[in-house]
């Protein structure tokens, strides 16, 4: 039956992609190439299927740890997953796996395309959101998968992002004004008013972008971390809100806050959406600094990773 699933749902990609082209995902360079991977994947499956390669078995080695077991070390378990009748992605395995032979795998999911953020977890030393990546159909060598870094394990591949949201909290991520709508009911934006929250309200608070920063590593009470600042800067750059200036000296009035951002840029080249937060970050160290109101900063957009 579930080849058949799987037979049911290459047809239904097959059907949406034309010739490897993905109009919807123009300036998405990472979702591009996550896609154009997918559709190599399924052709790899596809093939496999046609040759009846039953023993097609990949190999998946997954972070394995419980409470139940305080005492006992966290380790590796290695699943083979039949990937003829596995669907194309990270996600899709991890679904097989917990569905077939061990119903205790614990991780997070739940929209399976790259909107709710909660599947984000370490694949192949990257972190990254598995229902948008795509299985290495290479069976020659194992995909290992843990947990996002430097977050506290819960179980297996459920990390405590407790901390993450009280971050994301303390950016009030709400529009904030001082008077009510002209008619009472919205705030309305020019269309070049809201192109400048391009790049900023896509982010899905997947913690890729935190859990891969050097400096939120080591100082996660301090600094409050890519996510968190790329929301802030969202509403800095929101015209309806009137708090602009009072978010940024909220974020800066502590030092740490911001300016423990040393631009390594690991969260702008594992952020699954394709989204810049340390551009973001670097935007409010210049407002910060030369005082400037942000639709200079906004004249040029700066371009999203990946992009010329
Ligand atoms: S900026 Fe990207 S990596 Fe970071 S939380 Fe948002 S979507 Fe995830
Ligand atoms: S650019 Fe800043 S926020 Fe992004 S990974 Fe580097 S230090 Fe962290
Ligand atoms: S399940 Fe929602 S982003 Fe992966």
């Amino acid at each position: 039956m579930s080849r058949n699933v799987v037979k049911e749902g290459m047809k239904t990609v097959g059907r949406l992609i034309k010739k490897d082209k993905f109009p919807i995902l123009e300036g998405h360079p990472i979702a591009q190439l996550h896609g154009e991977e997918g559709v190599e994947s399924v052709g790899n499956l596809k093939k496999a299927m046609k040759l009846a390669d039953k023993a097609k078995k990949k190999e998946f080695r997954i972070y394995r740890w419980s409470p139940d077991n305080p005492n006992q070390k966290p380790f590796l378990q290695s699943f083979f997953v039949d990937l003829p009748s596995c669907g194309p992605m990270v996600l899709d395995a991890l679904q097989k796996i917990k569905g077939e032979e061990d119903s205790s795998l614990s991780y997070r999911r739940s929209c399976r395309e790259g909107i709710c953020g909660s599947c984000a977890m370490n694949i192949d030393g990257v972190n990254t959101v598995a229902c948008l990546k795509p299985i290495d159909t290479d069976t020659s060598k194992p995909t290992t998968i843990t947990p996002l870094p430097h977050m506290f394990v819960i179980k297996d591949l459920v990390v405590d992002l407790t901390y993450f949201y009280q971050q994301y909290k303390s950016i009030e991520p709400w529009l904030k004004t001082r008077k009510p709508p002209p008619d009472g009911r919205e705030y309305w934006q020019t269309p070049e008013d809201r192109k400048k929250i391009d790049g900023l309200y896509e982010c899905i608070l997947c913690a890729c972008c935190s859990a891969s920063c050097p400096s939120y590593w080591w100082n996660p009470e301090e600094f409050l971390g890519p996510a968190a600042l790329l929301h802030a800067y969202r509403w800095i750059s929101d015209s309806r809100d009137d708090f602009a200036n009072e978010r940024l000296q909220a974020i800066t009035e502590d030092q740490g806050r911001l300016y423990r951002c040393r631009t390594i840029k690991n969260c702008a080249a594992c952020c699954p959406k394709s989204l810049s937060p340390a551009n973001a970050i670097n935007k409010m160290k210049i407002r910060h600094l030369s005082d400037k109101p942000v639709e200079h900063l906004e004249a040029e957009p700066e371009p999203r990773f990946g992009q010329a």
